[in-house]
């Protein structure tokens, strides 16, 4: 506490930016989280904490995280793995891209910079999948540098302590949150007082329900002494989300299923799902028949049309018809790479996106009524 008030009485150059990241920091330090898994770890878990922790809260990263450092202890380790099973280690999480530059990261790590993690803040910039706030945080955690962060969840809450308007997604506004976020930063505790800004956006300043009779900033925030909380930050203006049509096709032979390794970019890249085939090559059901044997010259029969559902992307909404195909003979041999039969329990262990898992999850439990 001495040292804070040294800290407050050190900077009287700008006594109210002073303020503000000693209200974060005592804050953190009585009500903030504590013994998250990834807290003063190295930097390499600090990296992959953040990443994870990109769109995606704490409590669902946490048992993701424990399983990628137990099969991935080390930078040395995780570049040395496949694709595949970084991927598998991802499976559930979504925006997989994240995962593909963490395990093509690493492997850059170790040409370029002997295996260690890179400790300069423009370094940890120049890697892939690493934005400017995310190389502030890990600076911030892992370096005890004094650099500032923008995530959502701070943009959340600048918007509202400066009233700021209009959609901190756009560029003019953004600039100006950096500037503020930039402003704000204290002299010393940066680790304390970027948790600090972490937690109070994700815990109390929240985009709905917000706590501010317990906000150590309510005496400040200009949103707050306005009555404009319930309208800050400005809303993204409303897209209408494309729409597009995918069937599934679930071959099904015995116990096993047919997977496809999608492309290596794009949606659920390098993950393995069931074949897709657009719906408008398939006029009728037995199309879908025709369509198998002439791809992976397996002959099947048409059982059922599961019930069409959607699973909603950042720029699109995808509508899938999961089609059971039952196998009536299928070549010894799988002549294509990106193709493999699999056991539908060990399916459930490889890489694969959330609506297939619950889709393989959904026969499991209908073989186990039959
Ligand atoms: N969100 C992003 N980084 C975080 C961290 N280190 N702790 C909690 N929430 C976070």
């Amino acid at each position: 506490m001495g040292e804070r008030i040294y800290t407050l009485i050190k900077n009287q150059n700008n006594p109210r930016s002073e303020l503000f990241a000693h209200r974060i920091i005592d804050w953190q330090q009585q009500h903030g989280r504590h013994g998250l898994p990834w807290q003063g770890a190295d930097a390499y878990r600090v990296w992959l904490s953040e990443i994870m922790l990109q769109q995606t809260q704490v409590v669902t990263v946490i048992p993701y995280y424990h399983r990628f450092v137990a099969r991935f202890p080390t930078i040395a380790a995780l570049a040395a793995d496949s694709e595949d099973a970084v991927l598998a280690h991802w499976s559930g999480l979504g925006y997989y891209s994240r995962a593909r530059n963490l395990h093509c990261t690493a492997q850059l790590i170790m040409q370029r910079h002997e295996g260690k993690f890179p400790q300069h803040f423009e370094d940890i910039l120049a890697l892939p999948g690493i934005g400017r706030s995310t190389a502030a945080a890990i600076s911030a955690f892992a370096f005890h540098e004094r650099r500032a962060i923008l995530d959502g969840n701070v943009k959340r809450l600048l918007a509202r302590y400066h009233a700021i308007e209009g959609y901190t997604g756009e560029k003019k506004i953004e600039a100006l949150l950096w500037q503020q976020a930039e402003a704000l930063l204290p002299k010393r505790d940066v680790a304390v007082y970027t948790q600090g800004l972490m937690d109070l956006g994700a815990l109390v300043c929240t985009r709905s329900k917000p706590q501010c009779p317990i906000c150590p900033l309510q005496a400040d925030c200009a949103a707050f002494q306005g009555g404009l909380v319930a309208q800050l930050p400005t809303p993204r203006p409303r897209k209408v989300l494309p729409e597009r049509h995918s069937t599934f096709l679930l071959l099904l032979d015995g116990p096993d299923i047919l997977l496809e390794k999608r492309p290596g970019s794009g949606i659920w890249g390098g993950l393995w799902c069931p074949p897709q085939v657009d719906p408008q090559f398939l006029s009728k059901v037995e199309d879908a028949s025709a369509y198998c044997l002439q791809h992976f010259g397996t002959e099947s029969k048409h059982t059922l049309a599961l019930s069409t559902f959607t699973h909603t992307f950042t720029h699109f909404k995808l509508h899938i018809t999961p089609l059971l195909l039952q196998v009536i003979n299928k070549p010894t041999q799988i002549q294509e790479p990106g193709l493999m039969w699999l056991d539908v329990d060990d399916a459930l262990q490889a890489a694969i996106p959330t609506p297939v898992r619950k889709l393989l999850q959904e026969i499991q439990a209908g073989r186990r009524l039959m």
